[in-house]
């Protein structure tokens, strides 16, 4: 049996979870959900990035302590993600004292092994990222991102001897044993590392919400090196160098373009410094816009994922969130489009399909036999053969973290089907020739039930929804239109 390791960023608790983070726990969720599915030992992990100047300063605008603040924080991630149905293994939070303790224990190994050194840091550095900045970064002298301007960084600083790894980084970037994805993403850290690697400031003097170095109370930890090693806390690892917990390393780690670099990067540094393998694919999903607009709470514009349940119920919801984002493109948003699709594909093409089917076969009671029959224009979507490598369409799209266009590819079946009926004039065919008739509905009760197998990672409720509908024979409205 193989194991699958999956992980998504561990998301800053600034604030409440929007339909980005969604996406990306949703659609690691899914691929978990695949994976053990085909018979895999998975381990699905998220969390949360607790520590740094970014939350410190939230918590100060909210009047709360840190402490306080992060634990109201966290629960709303842990809220939502149960709102959305999604089964992780673990939820790591960088407060939680062992992951601090394990943090501990690996930042005084690298620095026993002379990886850290003492210098001075004098460079750019944008709060809303926790990430240094070049001038090339920077747009009009602003972050692109959070359009601040970063500030300059000048302290007395421990640096890790990240540029002692350039080389074997860009080895393994180019020869794909590190695979980066899509293949514009490689192309661009690539370029990045190119231009060599500098060391980087690990250590900071004026914040103290942190974890703080052990071999010098005076600074705390910069926060992306405490987050990056959540990766291997949340498996349980507990700091030691060269010592590879269970599931490492990942196979599949889940972010979207923004802090790609930094993954590909200090991540994989930290760990060649720590004597441990690297991930094996860092894949980049685009990134929602609103009404062309990026998503902010000071323009209003934010689209939280409680509100999509509410409207569109959890697996409309999910699907939502899935079929909103193109692989390797962006997607943008808005709750007209997003209702326009829940309606068209869900309550017409989906819910229709079904609720025709049973209808039209109320009298004549066709069921799906043992023998599958063979309909033309068919796609199986589903390997039935568990054991087997799924030589099926949709398990090569799996493999690719192709999940938009399996989805499409489901919902031409159903669209196929919705034709056929109508081509048939099945309510016709069903009075005048009941023979002809049954042999149609069988072949859509068998569509029907692979379109269900099939959305079963995507759409758990609904999967067993159809299921349940097909054994009774009795229908029951999967997706209520909305407006
Ligand atoms: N705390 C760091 C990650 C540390 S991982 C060791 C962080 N947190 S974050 O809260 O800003 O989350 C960033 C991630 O959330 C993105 O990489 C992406 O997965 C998801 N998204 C946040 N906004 C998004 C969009 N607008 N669109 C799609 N996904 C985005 O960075």
């Amino acid at each position: 049996m193989s194991k699958t390791y999956i992980t998504t960023p561990i998301y800053y608790v600034n604030d409440r979870p929007h339909v980005g983070h969604a996406y990306t726990t949703v659609a690691a969720d899914v691929l978990s959900r695949w994976y053990k599915q085909k018979g895999e030992k998975v381990f699905f992990l998220t969390g949360t990035d607790e520590h740094g100047a970014k939350i410190s300063a939230a918590a100060a605008a909210a009047g709360k302590s840190e402490k306080e603040f992060v634990d109201e924080k966290t629960q709303s991630f842990k809220d939502v993600w149960q709102k959305l149905n999604i089964e992780y293994n673990n939820f790591l939070r960088t407060t939680d004292p062992t992951h601090i303790a394990a943090v501990q224990t690996a930042i005084q190994h690298l620095k026993d092994k002379e990886l850290i050194y003492k210098g001075q840091y004098e460079g750019l550095y944008c709060q809303g990222c926790e990430q240094y900045k070049t001038k090339d970064d920077l747009i009009d002298g602003k972050c692109p991102e959070h359009q601040i301007e970063p500030q300059l960084m000048k302290e007395e600083s421990y640096f890790f001897k990240l540029s002692q790894f350039e080389k074997q980084l860009k080895e393994k970037i180019e020869s794909d044993e590190l695979e980066i994805e899509p293949i514009e993403r490689k192309n661009e850290v690539s370029s990045f590392i190119n231009k060599g690697l500098k060391d980087i400031s690990i250590s900071r003097k004026t914040v103290s919400w942190g974890i703080s170095l052990p071999f010098d109370k005076n600074y705390s930890l910069y926060v992306w090196v405490d987050a990056f090693l959540n990766y291997l806390t949340g498996l349980g690892w507990d700091g030691q160098a060269g010592k590879t917990p269970e599931f490492f390393p990942p196979d599949i780690q889940l972010m979207s373009k923004d802090i790609l670099r930094v993954h590909a990067t200090i991540w994989p540094g930290l760990l060649l410094a720590l004597e441990l393998p690297l991930p094996k694919k860092l894949f980049v999903h685009g990134y929602f816009t609103i009404n062309s607009q990026k998503m902010s709470k000071s323009l209003g514009n934010v689209i939280w994922p409680e509100d999509l349940v509410e409207k569109f119920g959890v697996d409309g919801a999910r699907y939502l969130l899935l079929s909103s984002l193109t692989y390797g493109q962006d997607g943008d948003i808005s709750w007209e489009k997003l209702t326009e699709k829940y309606n068209a594909d869900l309550a017409n093409n989906l819910g229709n399909l079904v609720s025709r089917v049973i209808k039209l076969n109320e009298n004549i009671k066709a069921k799906i036999g043992r023998e599958k029959p063979k309909i033309k224009n068919l796609e199986k979507l589903v390997d039935e053969d568990k054991s087997s490598s799924s030589p099926f369409a949709i398990a090569r799209l799996f493999e690719e973290i192709k999940l938009k266009e399996i989805l499409d590819k489901i919902w031409e079946q159903v669209a196929w089907a919705n034709k056929y009926i109508e081509e048939k004039k099945l309510w016709r065919l069903v009075k005048n020739n009941p023979k002809e008739g049954k042999k149609v509905l069988i072949e859509l009760l068998s569509l029907i039930s692979g379109v269900g197998q099939a959305l079963a990672p995507f759409m758990p409720e609904t999967s067993m929804k159809i299921k349940e509908i097909l054994e009774k024979g009795e229908t029951s409205p999967l997706f209520p239109r909305v407006s």
